[in-house]
């Protein structure tokens, strides 16, 4: 008997990228309007100016991820039935089941392809994108789509003012497909999480789930929990070794990366990145300001705006990160 032989290692690349946020705006101002809040704190203390977010009843998580895959097919130039895989990384899909990535098999004519969700909070685009650069790379798939989006917005008890002025609703995909060229592709990732800190970040469906040392009054369930100091020591601790980890294991200096990709949670995080660790602050991608925090939709999102706005060196790797409830942690450095 013959055993067949796996195909070597591949490399993989971006054909397409696509995102979608919402036409509506939620304001400094308007968010002025419904709690104690100004403009003044929010942009000194996140960067925020405004968000964009769903119009209830017709705008959601499917509605905003169909829309970016469209886009990504479309930039990709494809067929959208020779897709093998559809994951997206999402909090917020409007049922359990079926996944947001099973609806979008049908929605864009990629049936049978595999598809599910990934519950990776603001990691999850680079969680999907991680899998399934690797699932290309082994050769278990020669095209996939990877996505994150999040109708956070959804999430808000807008009478919480530290958590609510922070998220705004998006989603960004990509389409990876298999190259022969090895060292195309991510030459590093990282997957973590820790769950010790889970009541930092954490969204209670009964009362059951409330966090132990949540103990403030009139908790809404079903609406976003956030401890924001806690959230923001975790933050700007991770997202810094996380980058630096990235260097090291490449053997990149800071200059050598063409564009760094954060997710966008907030700009002081990214701010203090940029300092302690000497990166070249014109090759940060910021769009914070305009969107605010869009969970997993931020890293996808951001990837579709660098390509567009030709941002892009593809003579020097993109180095991604980002951070998230659970609480988890992601890289990936990108050899174009
Ligand atoms: N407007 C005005 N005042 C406010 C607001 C607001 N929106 N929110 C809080 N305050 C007040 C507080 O009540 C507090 O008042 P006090 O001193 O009288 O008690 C004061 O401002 C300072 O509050 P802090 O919570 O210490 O403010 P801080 O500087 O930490 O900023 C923030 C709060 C912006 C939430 C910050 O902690 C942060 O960014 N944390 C990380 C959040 C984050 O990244 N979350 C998402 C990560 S994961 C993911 O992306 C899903």
């Amino acid at each position: 008997m013959k055993i067949p032989q796996l195909p070597a290692p591949r490399g993989v690349r971006i054909a397409g990228t696509g995102s979608f946020t919402p036409d509506a705006i939620l304001s400094n101002e308007d968010l002025s309007k419904m709690v104690d809040t100004s403009d003044e704190w929010i942009v000194q203390r996140t960067g925020i100016h405004r968000r964009h977010i769903c119009e209830p009843n017709s705008e959601g998580t499917f509605s905003m991820a169909n829309k970016a895959l469209e886009r990504a097919i479309e930039d990709a130039g494809i067929d959208p039935s020779t897709i093998d895989m559809i994951i997206v990384g999402t909090v917020t899909s409007e049922m359990t089941c079926p996944s947001t990535a099973a609806r979008l098999t049908a929605a864009c004519g990629a049936t049978p392809a595999g598809a599910f969700d990934v519950s990776a909070a603001c990691c999850g685009f680079m969680y999907s994108m991680n899998l399934g650069e690797s699932l290309i790379r082994v050769g278990r798939a020669n095209r996939v789509a990877v996505l994150g989006v999040d109708h956070m917005t959804s999430l808000m008890d807008y009478d919480d003012r530290s958590c609510s002025i922070l998220f705004g609703d998006a989603a960004g995909a990509a389409i990876l497909e298999a190259v022969d060229d090895p060292n195309r592709g991510s030459i590093h990732q990282t997957m973590h999480a820790d769950g010790r800190g889970w009541g930092a970040l954490y969204i209670p469906r009964k009362s059951g789930d409330i966090a132990e040392n949540d103990t403030e009054e009139g908790i809404r369930l079903g609406c976003l929990r956030m401890n924001g100091r806690e959230v923001y020591k975790f933050a700007v601790t991770k997202f810094q070794r996380a980058i630096s980890s990235a260097l090291e294991a490449t053997g990149l200096e800071p200059d050598d990366v063409g564009i760094y990709i954060c997710h966008q949670s907030n700009l002081r995080i990214i701010e203090s990145a940029v300092e302690k660790l000497g990166l070249p602050e014109d090759r940060v991608y910021i769009n914070i300001n305009e969107y605010g925090n869009t969970s997993a939709g931020s890293v996808g999102l951001c990837l579709d705006e660098v390509r567009k706005k030709k941002l892009v060196d593809e003579s020097k790797p993109m180095l991604m990160v980002a951070f998230g409830g659970g609480m988890t942690w992601s890289s990936s450095v990108w050899n174009w």
